[in-house]
């Protein structure tokens, strides 16, 4: 047992602090910031929703992301068998690993529905290397989007199935390899592209107007719906709750600093998800498009800004290339749980594992690729199959599994442990992180969810 921890995880290491930063932003900022956090901070009427999910960032995601890495690097293995073998040491029940089949579990159902948007992605960025979007208005963006997206099953199992291989491609290449060298480049210049961006939504004339909407509360709006919406969103946009960043904690070298580490990877996931939001709102204002107009909403206010810009062709293709790739660097952490636990405990080499698991994710996808055409009939408590899943993933799935991960750190896992294993130097931020642990982060999301089902 010792020896796996003093060595790091059987699976690989990250060369370095800076790698894994990079590769557990590149986890974090995916769609979650730009194409879901606009549309859902739309749909909940702006302001009071994204005041809602920076305080669920600051005050459950931090400490959450601390001990989720701080778990997984003391563990070394698949979520699963790190929290078997922590209970184990802490002579603790073996139910706790409950926690990772949940996550690995929700892993699978989140990537299932995040391939097929990743897939839009993909036949957007052929729209915009063809020059589609020239001159283009609010109306023919909203067209395009009905025929060639909510109209049309076969693009989407198509490009679904594109980003599919795409992903298990690098994943059975194992994670060092490619990825840790191509994030160095592509984040800095996805938020490059963002602030473009933002530089045109400023001159729409809309720019008061969006930032208003972002930021004036307007406390009208608040409902416990939306809490539960932001706070799930906190979990989904920070990659916490369902073991990815645990995993990805296994490949982190002894020597790096938990703390510091995840607050830089949090401030970035926030800073990602605003500029798109002060980039797209004006877009949406200045062309009197629907702000709740939920998953479409960037597929039709992006090429409408790019149609009407000065090299738009260009910085358009770039654009959905970039968010692709954000993309392509998130889903691959969404597969990692899952391969690496039938490695573990099947003994599977990774190249089947990521075949197995993948082609499960593969046929999942068809009922959120179906869900807006051939079995847009098909609900429950009038969802799709794609809102379904969304809904229990990011709203009950992954704070439960938070709500797990921050009661086993702070309540199973001595005071020695922790301490040892986050090794921060500081008296007064340790036990800022253990008071947030053990009370803040497990009262707070118990009560938003209690409530939110209507308990209490
Ligand atoms: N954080 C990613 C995003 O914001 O797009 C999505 C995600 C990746 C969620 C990995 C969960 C996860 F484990």
């Amino acid at each position: 047992m010792n020896d796996t921890r003093s060595q790091g995880s059987a699976h690989g290491q990250w060369s370095s602090r800076l790698t894994f930063v990079l590769a557990a932003t590149g986890a974090a900022v995916g769609l979650g910031n730009i194409w879901k956090f606009p549309y859902i901070a739309g749909e909940h009427g702006g302001s009071v929703f994204v005041l809602v999910y920076i305080l669920c960032v600051a005050v459950l995601g931090v400490p959450i992301m601390m001990a989720e890495v701080m778990l997984g690097r003391r563990g070394g293995r698949t979520p699963v068998n790190t929290l078997r073998m922590l209970a184990a040491e802490a002579r603790a029940s073996r139910v706790w690993q409950i926690i990772g089949w949940g996550g690995t579990l929700a892993g699978i159902l989140i990537l299932s529905y995040y391939s097929v948007i990743a897939g839009w992605t993909l036949a957007y960025l052929q729209y915009a290397v063809t020059g589609a979007f020239a001159n283009f208005t609010g109306d023919g963006a909203s067209a395009l989007f009905a025929q060639s997206i909510t109209g049309n099953p076969l693009t989407q199992v198509v490009c679904h199935t594109l980003f599919m291989v795409m992903t298990m491609v690098i994943v059975a290449r194992g994670v060092n390899r490619g990825l840790e060298q191509a994030v160095v480049y592509l984040m800095p210049t996805l938020v490059a592209l963002l602030l473009i961006l933002v530089g045109y939504a400023v001159n729409t004339g809309h720019f008061m107007q969006a930032l208003a909407f972002l930021f004036t509360p307007d406390f009208d709006k608040f409902s416990s719906a939306s809490v539960l919406t932001a706070m799930g969103h906190a979990f989904f946009t920070l990659s916490l709750g369902m073991g990815t960043i645990m995993i990805y904690g296994a490949y982190v070298p002894k020597t790096a600093s938990i703390a510091g580490t995840s607050v830089a990877i949090a401030a970035a996931d926030t800073m990602v998800a605003l500029i798109a939001g002060m980039a797209i709102f004006p877009i949406v204002f200045a062309n009197g498009l629907d702000p709740a107009a939920g998953p479409r909403l960037i597929f039709e206010t992006v090429p409408v800004a790019f149609g009407n810009m000065a090299g738009g062709t260009l910085f358009g293709a770039l654009f959905f290339l970039l968010l692709l790739i954000a993309a392509w660097t998130s889903s691959i952490s969404l597969l990692e749980p899952g391969v690496t636990l039938l490695i573990e405990n099947f003994g599977m080499t990774r190249s089947r594992a990521v075949v197995c698991i993948g082609l499960v994710i593969w046929i999942l996808g068809f009922g959120t690729a179906f869900s807006s055409n051939l079995w847009s009939h098909v609900t429950l408590f009038g969802l799709t199959i794609f809102q379904q899943i969304d809904y229990l993933t990011s709203n009950l799935m992954l704070p439960l599994g938070g709500l797990g991960i921050a009661v086993f750190a702070g309540w199973v896992l001595t005071r020695d442990t922790s301490r040892a294993e986050l090794n921060v130097r500081n008296t007064a931020v340790y036990t800022a992180w253990r008071l947030f642990i053990r009370w803040i982060a497990p009262v707070t999301v118990s009560i938003v969810f209690l409530h939110a089902i209507g308990v209490v």
